[in-house]
């Protein structure tokens, strides 16, 4: 059972750590945020998720962390610096500005000034000359540097299509509507997938990708429920795009985007490419394209080819966003509340809790600190040790933050060297033997 509203996550994130507004002792940045002690690591876990079956579970992915600070030139070719920008409204009455497709109900059309385009990208320079032709971009978007890099990949590696260059990372708009929490901010993290494929083979490899996509946010725990798919129509396509696929998730706020699959085409490599007309490419051909490199592959009969791309785009913050709605679940035990995180064991921010029974017994928590550090050496994540004592209102606390089990060494434990082990989701407890602990928390997580 997702969350009533987003107001009770958004007090579930400050209450326990996961989420904060940036600033907030400065009276706070809108749509800047930063992530807390458990907030860190459930948005880790999420991107290592991706990552392992992006890369690690394929044979056909190459890895890339490239710069954030980018040339304006590049983003000149991908055809930003020209089209990546929204329509802004001023209500005279209000003041406010706005996206001229969200201006709110209580704006009457009168007071609105005429549509004109702002730019999404923050502007910087590198170096302490400032000549206002050479200036740089935050990253609109993690692909870019992708495409740019798309030689050094291939000629490092030997790949040739079909394969794919993945990467995680920041990425900044200067939104001019900010929308639900972490659904809408400024500065964001994107988990993206260029994957080349012959021209030809484009809509096949597409097909594939959006199935495989959706499968892996069910595989997150996301019900199949709370997902549809949204076929963009040809007027909302980005402009490189030839067909894009919208995973779409029921936010507390509604149903909206959460990863987007494009088809883009040979557009990208090809704005990118010298002796673009040689390479009869369909993207916008630039005059001034300072570019020195051909991206391009040959194939069997070495006969050049710019590969077409297919691109699912996933955002990690809407991800953490719709992984803690659809986690959310409020229970009634002997007539109290109890708030669980149903988090699925790989994504939970602590893996277990170890706590011992008494806080000022030396050898309850000695034994205690024993086990914690036993099952830290697993690698399976955040193992924490738990002293504050009261039993209860810490199996309460770790159910709310998603903690899969919490385990309680007492006088027992001493004796016989068992532990008593609870389960978030069922409450159940068993007592189990220490020697079988690690292999019992591998298993759950
Ligand atoms: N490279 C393609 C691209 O950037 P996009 O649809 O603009 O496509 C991809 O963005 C994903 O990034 C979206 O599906 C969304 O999850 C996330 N995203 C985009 N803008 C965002 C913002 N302002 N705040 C949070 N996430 C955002």
């Amino acid at each position: 059972m997702p969350a009533k509203n987003i107001e009770e996550l958004i007090a579930l994130c400050k209450r326990r750590g996961f989420i904060f507004q940036s600033n907030e002792i400065y009276g706070g940045t809108q749509g800047l945020y930063d992530y807390g002690p458990l907030g860190v690591e459930l948005k880790s876990n999420l991107k290592n998720a991706w990552w392992k079956s992006i890369v690690y579970e394929r044979d056909d992915v190459e890895g890339l962390d490239a710069a954030i600070l980018t040339k304006n030139t590049v983003l000149k070719h991908s055809g930003h610096e020209d089209t990546f920008s929204d329509p802004m409204v001023d209500c005279k009455s209000c003041g406010e500005r706005f996206r001229a497709d969200q201006v709110p109900d209580y704006c009457k059309k009168e007071d609105l000034t005429e549509p004109r385009q702002f730019n999404l990208m923050f502007k910087t320079n590198i170096g302490p000359v400032d000549d206002g032709k050479s200036f740089a971009y935050l990253r609109p978007e993690t692909a870019q540097s992708i495409f740019t890099n798309f030689k050094n990949v291939v000629d490092s590696t030997a790949r040739t299509v079909p394969f794919g260059i993945a990467q995680m990372g920041k990425a900044f708009r200067n939104e001019i509507t900010l929308k639900s929490f972490i659904f809408r901010v400024r500065e964001f993290e994107q988990m993206e997938l260029e994957f080349f494929v012959r021209p030809g083979d484009d809509d096949k490899w597409h097909k594939s990708w959006v199935e495989s996509r959706l499968q892996w946010w069910k595989d997150q725990g996301i019900s199949d429920m709370s997902l549809e798919l949204y076929d963009v129509p040809a007027d909302e396509l980005a402009h490189y795009s030839k067909a894009t696929v919208d995973i779409m998730y029921k936010f507390p706020h509604g149903v909206e985007e959460l990863e987007g699959v494009a088809n883009r085409t040979d557009f990208d490599l090809g704005s990118h490419s010298k002796n673009q007309k040689e390479l009869n490419i369909k993207a916008n051909v630039l005059n001034n394209n300072e570019s020195n490199s051909k991206l391009a592959l040959q194939d069997e009969n070495n006969n050049w080819f710019v590969p077409f791309v297919i691109e699912p785009s996933a955002g990690v913050d809407r991800g953490v966003l719709a992984i803690l709605n659809e986690a959310y679940s409020v229970e009634e035990i002997d007539g109290k509340e109890r708030v669980v995180l149903k988090l699925k064991p790989h994504l939970a921010p602590i893996k277990a809790a170890v706590m011992p029974l008494k806080k000022n017994d030396e050898n309850i928590v000695s034994l205690a600190k024993k086990v914690k550090d036993n099952l830290q050496k697993l690698g399976l994540g955040r193992i924490l040790f738990e002293n504050s004592g009261n039993i209860g209102k810490n199996y309460r606390r770790h159910d709310e933050v998603g903690t899969p089990v919490c385990i309680t060494v007492d006088f027992e434990s001493l004796d016989n060297q068992t532990v008593t082990v609870r389960d978030r989701d069922t409450m159940k407890q068993e007592r189990i033997s220490l020697d079988k602990i690690s292999e019992h928390l591998k298993k759950i997580v």
